[in-house]
C-alpha cells in the first residue's frame, strides 16, 4: 500500500478529517488529499479556499498533497495510478451512503480498493455541515476545525451577513 487517496468535500476540513489524514499518512508512503464536489451539497468555500485551508492544518505531514479535482473520483484514481481510496465511518447512518460509494467507485475502476476507517470516537459527532450550522448561528466550534479554518468560517459567515 504506497499511494492512498482521503477524497471528500472538506468544505471546511474539521479535525476529524485531520485525525484521518494524520493515520493514514503513518500507514503509507504517500497520501493524496483530494478534494472533490459532492453533487448532493452546495459549497461554502470555493475549492482554491478549502484547499489552503487543509494545506495550513497538514503542514506538518511532509507525505501528504493537497489537489482539487472536479471529476469522477475514479478517474482520478486511474490517472494517477492511485488503488487505495480511504474513507472515515463515523457512525452506522454513514454506512450506507458509502457502501453505495465504494461500490460504485469499484464498477469504475475496479483496481481501487476502498479502506475505511473508524473516526475516534471523540470526533464521532463531528461533520463540516453541523459546523457550518452551528457557526452560522453564532454556537462555539472553535474546538472543532484548525485555527485558519475557524478564523475563514468566521470571515466568511460575517461576509455572508453583510451580502444580505
Ligand atoms: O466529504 P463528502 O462530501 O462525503 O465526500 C463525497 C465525495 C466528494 C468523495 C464524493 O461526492 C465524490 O467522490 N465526488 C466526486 C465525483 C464522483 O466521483 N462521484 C461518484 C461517487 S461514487
Amino acid at each position: 500500500m504506497n499511494r492512498a487517496v482521503y477524497p471528500g468535500s472538506f468544505d471546511p476540513i474539521t479535525n476529524g478529517h485531520i485525525d484521518v489524514i494524520e493515520r493514514v499518512a503513518g500507514m503509507v508512503e504517500h497520501v493524496t488529499v483530494a478534494i472533490l464536489i459532492n453533487a448532493k451539497k452546495q459549497g461554502l468555500f470555493s475549492l482554491e479556499e478549502r484547499k489552503e485551508l487543509i494545506l495550513d492544518a497538514v503542514k506538518h505531514l511532509d507525505n501528504v498533497e493537497v489537489v482539487c479535482f472536479s471529476g469522477l473520483l475514479a478517474d482520478y484514481c486511474r490517472d494517477n495510478h492511485i488503488d487505495v481510496i480511504v474513507r472515515g465511518l463515523r457512525a452506522v447512518s454513514d454506512y450506507e451512503y458509502e457502501i453505495q460509494m465504494a461500490q460504485m467507485n469499484r464498477k469504475l475502476y475496479p483496481k481501487a480498493e476502498t479502506i475505511f476507517l473508524m473516526t475516534n470516537p471523540i470526533y464521532a459527532y463531528l461533520s463540516s455541515s453541523l459546523v457550518k450550522e452551528v457557526a452560522g448561528f453564532s454556537g462555539c466550534v472553535s474546538d472543532l476545525i484548525p485555527e485558519l479554518a475557524y478564523k475563514k468560517l468566521i470571515e466568511k459567515l460575517h461576509d455572508e451577513r453583510d451580502d444580505f
